[in-house]
């Protein structure tokens, strides 16, 4: 596809996607995930540097060849995902969370490789991740509270990250949950897609519905994933001081 001809708003802006999905290790060969491919993530880091951005794509397990243009940063577990996505955002404009994250993860890692034994397997005792998307949000909220009434005149955006993205998959009540969900993060924006039906994961295209903190809702029919980061960058765009 061609990426040449976009126009180069995003210039001088720095910003931070996910992508992929993150693997919790049960022991040194088998890991919990999910079916993220990376191909939405990748599809954003490319086109924002196609606009002109400073790229940082933190790719979780992700195995497509490297976008043009953005620095890599490979991580497996959410500890190192949440670590990577903390670091790079502390001074960016925008930070976009596609990456499928896992909830949960295994309470301890075994060191060994869990045998078979003639017995019924011992269980899993999985623990709660942490929220990355939800802790960028509420850091952001506690340091707009900290500013000073100087620096409150720059305005919302005088904090970094500027505009806040998340993604959703949800498989019913898909506006409202994405909606509650938009909320309870205290992110910009939510582009919820729908998940099933050769839809979202590992296909080369995507339709989804992109929630505005206020309210809007922008449809974007099914189409390749460029097209849809288009629309979310577009938004991110309109959104930076
Ligand atoms: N996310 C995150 N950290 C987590 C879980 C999710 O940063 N531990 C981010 C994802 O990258 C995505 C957004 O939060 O941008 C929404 O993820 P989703 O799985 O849909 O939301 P959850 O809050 O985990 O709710 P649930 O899975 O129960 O629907
Ligand atoms: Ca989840």
């Amino acid at each position: 596809r061609v990426l040449a001809g976009r126009p180069r708003d995003l210039a001088g802006r720095k910003v931070v996607v996910s992508a992929g999905g993150t693997r919790e290790a049960i022991d040194p060969v088998r890991f919990i995930g999910n079916r993220s491919s990376g191909l939405q993530g990748y599809a954003l880091a490319r086109t924002a540097a196609a606009r002109g951005a400073e790229v940082t794509l933190v790719a979780a397990n992700v195995t497509l060849p490297d976008p043009a243009g953005a620095a890599i940063v490979r991580v497996e577990s959410t500890a190192e995902l949440r670590e990577a996505v903390l670091s790079a955002s502390a001074d960016a404009d925008v930070v976009v969370m596609a990456a499928a994250v896992a909830d949960f993860r295994p309470e301890s890692r075994h060191d060994a490789k869990i045998k078979k034994t003639d017995g019924e397997p011992e269980a899993i005792r999985l623990v709660k991740n942490p929220d990355i998307l939800a802790e960028l949000g509420e850091r952001r909220r506690a340091a707009r509270t900290a500013l000073t009434d100087g620096d409150r005149e720059a305005g919302p955006g005088a904090v970094p990250p500027r505009v806040i993205v998340g993604f959703a998959a949800e498989t019913h009540d898909v506006l409202a949950n994405g909606q509650a969900k938009l909320a309870r993060k205290g992110c910009d924006l939510l582009v919820v897609n729908q998940v099933g039906e050769g839809l979202a994961f590992g296909t080369a295209g995507n339709a989804a519905t992109v929630l505005v903190a206020g309210g809007e809702a922008v449809e974007v029919p099914f189409g390749p994933k460029e097209d849809l980061a288009d629309v979310v960058w577009d938004l991110v765009a309109a959104r930076l001081p």
